[in-house]
């Protein structure tokens, strides 16, 4: 499939899942805790998470797939395109705000054919976009990023990192403007790609980080695991997104 009619086609899966989404809101939620009393996955992530499953299974039955809420398919395959789905990245906020997630969307391919999709559901924002196609807040085209240094802006580090000052977290924040934590990493990163703020650091999974790699990546900004060679998209790691100034003085700082 073409990559813009590809594109309009995931577009129009995030839409259809917000209603259900929205739909959903007007009953009680039912959690369940996975790790922690704080690591919950509520009904609508899974429902949502088997949509988007059924969706590409239908159009794309050889496609790999990896999803958050264990959706898992053709690993073993040789397969050209892998989708990563994170379907409400930010559950707790889901849970307890109502507000400040997102559903996510990665389609990794060759030649510069990856998309991401970070939609914003309750600010109406659909953030999307690859190298090839160039980066869209709805309709709108996303500049490259200025490459503002970390004391001109505002940056967001995961509070456990700060609590425990992993990586020098708390002289990063006071070398910056200040901090801003919402909770959800892919509003996290949007706001760094659109230029909002220049940073924003968390231990991250796959799924987590994979959409917005795509589309960070595409508008300047750099994407690195800190402690290790590269990213893979198989485990968790300590992820940077950050303007290229800023992520060299976080490097720094790291290691006073
Ligand atoms: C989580 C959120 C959170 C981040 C965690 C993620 P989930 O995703 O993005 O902001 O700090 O690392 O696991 O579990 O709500 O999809
Ligand atoms: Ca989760
Ligand atoms: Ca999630
Ligand atoms: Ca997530």
């Amino acid at each position: 499939m073409e990559i813009n009619r590809l594109s309009d086609v995931v577009k129009s899966w995030l839409y259809e899942a917000g209603e259900m989404v929205l739909e959903a809101l007007n009953a009680p939620l039912k959690a369940d805790e996975k790790s922690s009393r704080k690591d919950i996955v509520t009904n609508v992530d899974k429902e949502i998470e088997q949509f988007f499953v059924s969706k590409i299974i239908e159009q794309f039955p050889e496609d790999r797939i990896i999803g958050e809420e264990g959706a898992s398919r053709n690993h073993d395959n040789d397969t050209q395109r892998t989708w990563l789905i994170d379907p409400i990245d930010g559950t707790l906020n889901f849970y307890k705000q109502k507000d400040y997630f997102c559903l996510m969307i990665a389609i990794e391919q060759e030649q510069g054919d990856s998309l991401g999709f970070i939609y914003e559901l309750m600010r109406d924002e659909m953030l999307w976009g690859g190298p090839k196609v160039g980066v869209y807040l709805n309709d709108k085209r996303v500049s490259m990023v200025v490459d503002q240094p970390l004391r001109d802006g505002l940056i967001n580090i995961n509070s456990g990192m700060v609590i425990n000052n992993r990586y020098n977290a708390q002289q990063i924040i006071k070398q910056s403007l200040g901090i801003r934590m919402v909770g959800c990493a892919g509003i996290a990163i949007k706001e760094v790609v659109l230029g909002k703020q220049v940073a924003y650091m968390s231990y991250l999974q796959p799924w987590d980080y994979a959409a917005g790699r795509i589309l960070a990546e595409s508008v300047g900004i750099v994407v690195a695991a800190i402690d290790e060679e590269q990213l893979t998209l198989t485990k968790r790691q300590v992820v940077v997104f950050a303007t290229p100034a800023t992520y060299q003085e976080i490097r720094k700082i790291k290691e006073l």
